[in-house]
Formats: C-alpha cells, structure tokens, sequence
C-alpha cells in the first residue's frame, strides 16, 4: 500500500500519516506549510517508508514521478476561519486547481481516493442535525464564501470524475476536528481558548451560546481509515453527536487548563448557531462511530498544548 496525503503536515494528515505508517503502508506527505508544520511529522520523518515532499498540491509538478499509488488523502486546504479569510485566493485555488490534480493522480494510478469536504457545505442551514442529504445554505459573497464554495467543487470534481472517468472517489464531511498538533497561534476555537487559559488569559466568546460538535483528531483518523478501505462514495458526516455551547466549552477547559476567564461580546455574522452531524451514515456504511468523549479529548489536547507551548506559532 502506498498512501499520499496532500496536506499532510496539518492536524488531521500528520495524525493520519502516522497511523498509516503503523498499518504498514509507505506513506509520501505533499505539504507547502502554509498552515502546517514540519514538526507534525517529526515522528514520521526517518522512517523507511515515509517520504516528504515539499510543494504545492496546485502544482502538477510536485505530484510527479510518484511510485505507484493505492490510495490518496487530499486534506490539503486552508482550514482555520482565519487562514481562509485572509487567504481566499490560496483557498480557491486549492480546492479547485489543487483537487483537480489529486484526482487525476488517483486516475492515473487507478487509486481510492478521499477528499476532506467539510460542515461549512450546510452553510446557515437551519436543518438540525445535519443529514448528508441536507443542502446548504451558502451566500457566494459572505464572509466563509471562498471555504463554502472550495468545499462544495470538491464535492462536485469528485463526483465529475468518478462518473466521468471512473475514478474510485470518496467524500467526508468533517466537523470541527480538534486535538494535538494544533499550536499556540491556530485560531480554531480549541486551540484558541487553550492557549489563552494556559497563558492565563481572558476567553473572548463571541456570543457563546452557538453549539458545536467537536471530534477529537484519532476519532477522524479512524474514520478516514475506513473510507479509505471501502469503495463508497458518500458523502459521510464524519463529526460527533455529543453537543456543547461555546460558553461551556471555554469554561471547560479553563477548568482544565487551571487559569484564564471569560469575556462574552457581541455574535459574528454568519456564525452558525448550531452545528451537529446525523452519523447514521457512517454507523451504518463506516461501521464506525467516535470513541473518545469530548472531556478526554480535551484533557489531552490542553496537557499537549502545555507541553508544546514553546513550539511553532501557528500562522493565524
Ligand atoms: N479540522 C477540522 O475541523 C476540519 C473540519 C472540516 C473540514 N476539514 C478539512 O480537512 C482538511 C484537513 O484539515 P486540518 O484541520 O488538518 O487543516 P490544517 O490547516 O491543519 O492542515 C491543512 C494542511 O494543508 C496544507 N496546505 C494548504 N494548502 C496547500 C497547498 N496548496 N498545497 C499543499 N499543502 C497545502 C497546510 O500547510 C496544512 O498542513 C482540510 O481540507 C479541511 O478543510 C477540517
């Protein structure tokens, strides 16, 4: 088994990389580092059947001379709110131009290949909790757009070239992964209010009453592994059913992290109020469903966050 995985210096790809190199299989890591780190890999790096290619998945070039490839993890996308934001076109450009070449090397080698699609396809939805077959509802012009619509050609390129050229495609729709390897600096909601509570500062919620279902990041490992091995195409909600108000979420974790407040201020636009994946489709087709509980999860990400407060700020 040889596995590419684009994007694999970021939080879902390095923890995966590492679970495939347990299973056996060679594994080349594609990463540009734009919003990864070469230190997600530090375990990885040396061993025989790991390679590390540094470029960018829009480059056809970085993709090239690849010895024959069984399967292909495309996560490589800007995933933090901020990092989108502040970088549309990079976005744009790598769920379109980027997941176009990933699909033609999975043609070219007759590989599986899983695409990372994402919640924010259900847009302000008001459906809850969200069915796979829920459609979003997304404004081309706000202010997630270029993630929104990133993800939706993802799911759109998959399909077109499964049905177009026989592409073996699968899709997953994760929601708000979370865990180590996300730094200080990542502005996603965990890391955020971790590295503010372990630096003793104050929390600052936007509303806070919105709820999340948060996955810890070896629960989405689990799940990518078995869309990997089957042949569906999905899409799979890959998230968890257990739901939290990101008021308790912060005050959980500066339970955890033994420091820091709160600050509540006024709501962002297009914050969704709620987000929640329906699982039955990944029960019932994955045979999979998450087993770290949310307190665990956390637990584990803010003692890692403390041991690693001196590692590489994350960009935004
Ligand atoms: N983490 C989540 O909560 C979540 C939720 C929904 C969807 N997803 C999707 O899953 C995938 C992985 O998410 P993550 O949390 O690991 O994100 P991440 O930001 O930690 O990792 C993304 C990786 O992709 C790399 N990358 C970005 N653009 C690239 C390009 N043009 N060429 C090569 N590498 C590039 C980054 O350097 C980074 O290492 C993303 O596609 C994301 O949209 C994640």
């Amino acid at each position: 088994m040889h596995t590419v995985i684009t994007g694999g210096a970021g939080l879902i790809g390095s923890h995966l990389a590492l679970r495939l190199l347990d299973l056996g299989h060679e594994v080349t890591v594609i990463d540009n580092f734009s919003t990864g780190h070469r230190a997600n890999l530090d375990q990885a790096i040396g061993h025989r059947k790991f390679a590390l290619r540094f470029g960018d998945i829009t480059d056809r070039y970085c993709l090239g001379s690849l010895n024959a490839v069984t399967g292909i993890v495309h996560l490589a996308c800007p995933a933090a709110p901020a990092m989108y934001s502040q970088m549309p076109i990079e976005t744009l450009r790598a769920g379109s131009q980027g997941t176009m070449n990933a699909l033609e090397v999975a043609e070219s080698h007759g590989a599986r290949i899983v695409l990372a699609s994402s919640s924010d396809v259900y847009g302000d939805t008001t459906t809850h909790p969200q069915t796979e077959t829920c459609r979003g509802a997304i404004d081309p012009l706000g202010p997630r757009s270029a993630y929104e619509v990133t993800k939706m050609f993802t799911e759109a390129a998959a399909i077109g070239y499964q049905r177009s050229e026989g592409v073996r495609a699968g899709v997953v729709r994760p929601f708000n992964v979370y865990g180590p390897h996300m730094w200080r600096g990542d502005s996603r909601v965990v890391p955020a209010f971790c590295a503010a509570a372990l630096e003793g500062r104050t929390l600052t919620l936007h509303g806070g009453t919105q709820t999340r279902s948060l996955l810890y990041v070896s629960d989405a490992v689990d799940a990518i592994c078995a869309m990997l091995e089957c042949d569906e195409f999905g899409p799979i909600n890959i998230g968890a059913t257990e739901e939290i108000s990101i008021k308790e979420l912060a005050k959980t974790v500066i339970e955890l992290a033994g420091a820091g407040d709160l600050e509540v201020i006024e709501a962002r636009q297009a914050d969704a109020p709620s987000r929640c994946p329906d699982m039955s489709r990944a029960a019932e087709i994955l045979g999979w469903t998450p087993r770290v509980s949310l307190a665990e999860g956390l637990a584990l990400t803010v003692d890692w966050m403390r041991e690693h407060r001196d590692g590489p700020e994350a960009a935004a």
